[in-house]
């Protein structure tokens, strides 16, 4: 994609992607969470990570916790700021995978076409992307409402809150798709790691 800056110049490295993976032993991948606030996409993904990482499976996941407050902090929740903000976790995930990790991202990323972008951004590297859905209805979600912040959206003290207020479009063709109501984390966890088998 185009770039601001001009008189920029790619650099390649010395080691090729394949290079890299078998002197790791390891193969990068993007395994990208979307769902409503409180549907249980973070949970899952913690339990993941520290699944992969007991198997001696470097994974890494980029959450809410380490992106709005560092690398995206200056970002809201306007549509415009949602797009940034899934558009640079996209790049930072990529990076990640690119570096033979297994990288975990746990964001609502509302919007279909940002997902795409992203999906497209990894595909353009031949770098796996796994989206996964974290599918709850809206009325489990309200009542789970672990933040008191659907309560806060019914009121009109949030605006623009997800599933209240603000879109969310669920994912039409999702690598995989959980019911987090009706399954466990454990048995979540062993969906999503069945499936990756694939891109060892
Ligand atoms: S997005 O849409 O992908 O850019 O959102 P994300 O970066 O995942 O941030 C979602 C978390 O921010 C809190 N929060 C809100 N969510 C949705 N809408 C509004 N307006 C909002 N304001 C704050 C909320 O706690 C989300 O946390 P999770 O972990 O998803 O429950």
């Amino acid at each position: 994609s185009a770039s601001t800056a001009t008189n920029i110049t790619w650099h390649d490295g010395h080691v090729t992607p394949k290079e890299r993976a078998q002197l790791l032993k390891q193969k990068g991948l993007t395994i990208w969470f979307t769902g409503l606030s409180a549907s249980g996409k973070s949970t899952i993904a913690s339990a993941l990570e520290q699944h992969l990482l007991h198997k001696g499976v470097n994974a890494y996941r980029l959450d809410g916790d380490n992106i709005r407050f560092g690398l995206n902090k200056n970002l809201g929740f306007s549509p415009e700021d949602r797009t940034e903000n899934i558009r640079r976790i996209a790049e930072v995930s990529k990076l990640f995978a690119d570096s033979a990790t297994v990288a975990i991202t746990s964001f609502i990323s509302p919007y279909r076409a940002d997902r795409d972008s992203a999906r497209k951004l990894h595909a353009d590297a031949s770098i796996p992307f796994i989206e996964v859905y974290a599918d709850v209805p809206v009325s489990v979600a309200e009542e789970r409402d672990p933040k008191g912040l659907y309560k806060k959206a019914r009121t009109g003290e949030i605006k623009e809150f997800t599933g209240i207020s603000a879109p969310y479009e669920a994912p039409e063709n999702p690598e995989i798709h959980i019911r987090t109501d009706l399954v466990s984390i454990a048995e979540a966890v062993q969906q999503i790691t069945a499936f990756i088998e694939k891109f060892k």
